[in-house]
């Protein structure tokens, strides 16, 4: 494979001599293009040497071969690391004032950047908009770590590893247009069910699996249908915002179950990621309940249709019905999650353990996957980006896809 890697100014440059290493070690055609800045880091002769490839950081140099545009058009792969904040935002603005930029600018290869910068510049607005901006273009990030810093300090801002790194943008390129030609429809989010104008009854739910599980389809080049009931502020801003992906707002499991009903006529994949409330209330007053109605003892409720297990039970030929389940650790949470699988008719069955404070909101994620037979064919932990490609490698595998 020919990779290009870009190499900015930060200290963690070092550890990119190990990355074009393993790359090189794996057999791929290897060009490092480093910035200027970079070079007071890792000279020249360096990155010659270890990429076995010559060198050259300007758009002046090699002009004849087009250099500028030839390496972004020859690449199947684009990594820049380090990336500083300074290459984050040039690459968010689409500046092109190095052979970096233009290559950048030039390549249609998936890009990954693995950003290295200290705490601050990382949690600043710009770097944070920057990032969105990027994410939203398409491009993979892989860390920063969270560990100490060069100044002494600690926290979120080291580059990851240079096997993390490696391992990240190997595997997006091998899936990069693997689900194309695909319809697929995602619900996330929680459902609220009202009691009056102004009360419901919710969950924890902030959408943002759901929100990741589509942005991976759409990646790899699905077209995707995004159902979601109430979710947290911001979820949908940057996967809303693909031009594969089409988003419908819902607020009760019975809006969710038609607009999934709708929507799954059409589609190869169904993901119900959304946490949908298994009652609602009995009665909805039509104006807000008071207390001088009297007190209000208990509500009662009345069960809502298993959205899923009727989407299992119609589906139609080759279609993949995947469901979600969110388990507390209180027993055995892979077997709970076999008879679930069984029990909704699913193809997948895709377990996380929830509780007070993990499985929910933007923090890390872990799940197993289990399969037809019953078994667990895929397990993750980390971002739900990371967990959302777990969970479509579990699709494709069980489509027969690769
Ligand atoms: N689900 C659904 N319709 C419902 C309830 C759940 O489609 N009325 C879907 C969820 O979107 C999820 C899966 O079913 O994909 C698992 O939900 P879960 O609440 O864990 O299943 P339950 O059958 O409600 O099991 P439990 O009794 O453990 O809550």
């Amino acid at each position: 494979m020919f990779i290009v890697v870009g190499v900015t100014g930060g200290i963690a440059a070092y550890k990119s001599v190990h990355l074009v290493r393993l790359l090189v070690r794996e057999g791929h055609d290897v060009h490092v293009i480093p910035t200027e800045d970079s070079l007071r880091f890792i000279g020249l002769t360096t990155w010659e040497a270890i990429s076995r490839n010559p060198v050259t950081t300007s758009v002046h140099d090699d002009v004849a071969q087009v250099r500028h545009v030839a390496l972004g058009q020859s690449a199947d792969l684009v990594i820049v690391a380090p990336a500083t904040a300074n290459t984050l935002a040039a690459m968010a603005a689409g500046l092109a004032a190095d052979l970096l930029g233009t290559t950048l600018l030039a390549t249609t290869a998936p890009v990954v950047v693995a950003p290295a910068m200290h705490t601050e510049m990382w949690r600043h607005p710009a770097t944070t908009a920057n990032m969105a901006t990027l994410r939203r273009r398409g491009v993979h990030i892989v860390g920063p770590a969270d560990g100490p810093l060069t100044g002494g300090d600690s926290g979120p801002g080291r580059m990851s590893e240079p096997d993390e790194i490696v391992a990240v943008a190997l595997a997006h390129v091998r899936r990069t247009g693997d689900l194309a030609g695909l319809t697929v429809v995602v619900s996330t989010g929680g459902t609220r069910e009202p009691l009056d104008p102004v009360r419901f009854l919710g969950n924890r739910s902030s959408g943002r699996q759901g929100a990741e599980i589509a942005r991976e389809a759409a990646q790899r080049g699905a077209t995707v249908v995004l159902v979601a009931a109430s979710i947290d502020d911001g979820v949908l801003d940057e996967v809303s915002a693909l031009p594969a992906v089409s988003t419908m707002r819902v607020e009760t499991a019975a809006q969710l179950g038609g607009a999934m009903t709708d929507a799954a006529a059409d589609a190869d994949v169904v993901v119900m990621v959304a946490a949908v409330a298994d009652y609602r209330p009995a009665a909805v007053s039509d104006r807000k309940l008071r207390k001088e109605d009297g007190p209000l003892a208990s509500i009662a409720l009345v069960p809502n249709d298993d959205i899923l297990a009727g989407l299992a039970a119609r589906r139609r030929e080759g279609q993949t019905i995947v469901g979600f389940a969110a388990e507390t650790a209180d027993d055995d949470v892979i077997e709970r999650a076999r008879r679930k699988r069984e029990r909704k008719g699913v193809d997948l069955l895709v377990v996380n353990e929830v509780g007070w404070d993990s499985g929910f909101g933007p923090g890390e994620n872990t799940v197993a996957v289990i399969g037809a037979a019953g078994s667990v064919v895929a397990e993750a932990a980390g971002s739900k980006a990371a967990v959302a490609g777990a969970v479509w490698d579990a699709i494709a595998a069980a489509r027969g896809i690769r």
